[in-house]
This record gives structure tokens, sequence and C-alpha cells, in this order.
């Protein structure tokens, strides 16, 4: 398992936070985008955070909680991510936004709710590159970790193999030193962790505590 760090939730300031996870031993930054719309939080970038962000010698991964999807692909594809993942729940016209996705160079995940069904994304998963299994309702950082992913993991991988797709399974929200452990049981490629590791003083600290688990 490879892990994640989302910094929605920060004891620091984005600069600073973001220079102590290039330093750190995190393996990608994971940027979560909120327009106010699809979720209610909202989440400035300024041209600076973009920059800063383009910078940052970590891989990245860009979470679009939005709407008016191209638009914030046009945005965030300035700050060369491996992967652009978007919300299931948030458009109809999967086969273009993969495209489109496509276009900019940059490997394509989709975002599944708790409450979706699973198999809505079963016309997709050949096309896509990873699929975001999200383990809190999305919107905000430091929410409980909902159990019942482990089962969708579980499903998940279950058709990757029967459909022989090469996605990536990733999971998010509520990941934190206890719930690494049941993760451990399913085995997911990635996991995103936010607050567990930038709400503390120290983010090597925690992430060793996770390391020690994968
Ligand atoms: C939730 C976000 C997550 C979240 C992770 O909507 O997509 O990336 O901030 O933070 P924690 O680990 O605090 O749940
Ligand atoms: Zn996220």
């Amino acid at each position: 398992m490879k892990i994640s760090v989302s910094f929605l939730k920060a004891r620091y300031s984005f600069f600073k936070t973001l220079t102590f996870l290039e330093k750190s031993s995190a393996d990608y930054l994971h940027v979560d985008v909120m327009d106010g719309l699809f979720v209610n939080n909202r989440t400035p970038f300024s041209k600076e955070m973009l920059d800063a962000l383009k910078r940052n010698k970590k891989p990245k991964e860009v979470h679009l909680m939005t709407l008016h999807l191209k638009k914030f692909i046009d945005i965030f594809s300035y700050i060369e991510p491996e992967v652009i993942v978007y919300e299931f729940e948030a458009t109809t016209k999967h086969e273009e936004l993969i495209s489109y996705i496509k276009t900019k160079n940059c490997r394509v995940g989709i975002a599944i709710s708790p409450l979706t069904n699973l198999d809505y994304l079963l016309p997709y998963l050949t096309e896509i590159d990873m699929v975001l299994v999200m383990s809190v309702i999305p919107g905000y950082g430091g929410q409980k970790f909902i159990p019942d992913t482990l089962k969708r993991i579980e499903k998940l991988k279950k058709i990757r193999k029967e459909k022989k797709a090469n996605f990536l399974l990733h999971v998010d929200g509520g990941v934190n030193e206890s719930t690494i452990l049941d993760l451990k049981s399913v085995k997911p490629d990635r996991v995103v962790v936010g607050s567990y590791v930038c709400g503390a003083v120290d983010f090597d600290k925690q992430l060793e505590k996770l390391e020690e688990y994968l």
C-alpha cells in the first residue's frame, strides 16, 4: 500500500505544509478540490498555491469534488498531476470526461461515494486507471471511516480480476493508525491520509506509525 497525503485539514499554513510534505516519506500529494456546489465546502487555490504545487517534487493526484469538471480539469492540469480523479455523481458524461482528462496527458480516476452502487462503474472500469473508493461522505476532512468500505474494496478487486482490468484501487477518508489495520486485510493499492498526518505537529512521526502497518 502506498500513502498519499491530503492537506485539506492542516495544522500549518498551506505553504509550510507543502514544504513539510515534500521532505516527508509520503509517496504522493493528494490535492482535494471543492467548489461549494457539488459539496458545501470550498477550497480556493490562488496562482501562488498552484505554482507551489507544480514545483513540489512529490507526484500529485487531483481529487475533484466539483461540478463544471472541464473547467477544473483545465485549471488543475497546470500542476502536472499523474492522475485526475472526478466524482462519479458529479456528471453523466463519463466517456467525454475520461477522454478529456487523457488529452491532458493525465491518468483518469473516478471516485465513488459510499452510498452509490458500485455497479454503476462497470461500463467504465476498463477505460480508467483508478477507482477512488470514498470511505467517508465527500466534503470534509477528519470524518470517521465507514466500515462497509472494506466490502466494497473486496468487490472491486473481484470485478477487476474477472474483467482483467488494470485500474488501481485507492481509498480516501478516515484513515488512521487504527483503520489502516482493517485496510491491511483487503489491501488497496493506495490509501489517502489527511488529518491524521497534517493535523499533527510532527508529520514524519505519523507517517512512520502508518508505515509500520504497510
Ligand atoms: C474528503 C476528502 C479526503 C479527506 C481526507 O472529502 O476527499 O481526501 O480530506 O482526510 P481525512 O484523512 O482527514 O479523512
Ligand atoms: Zn480526497
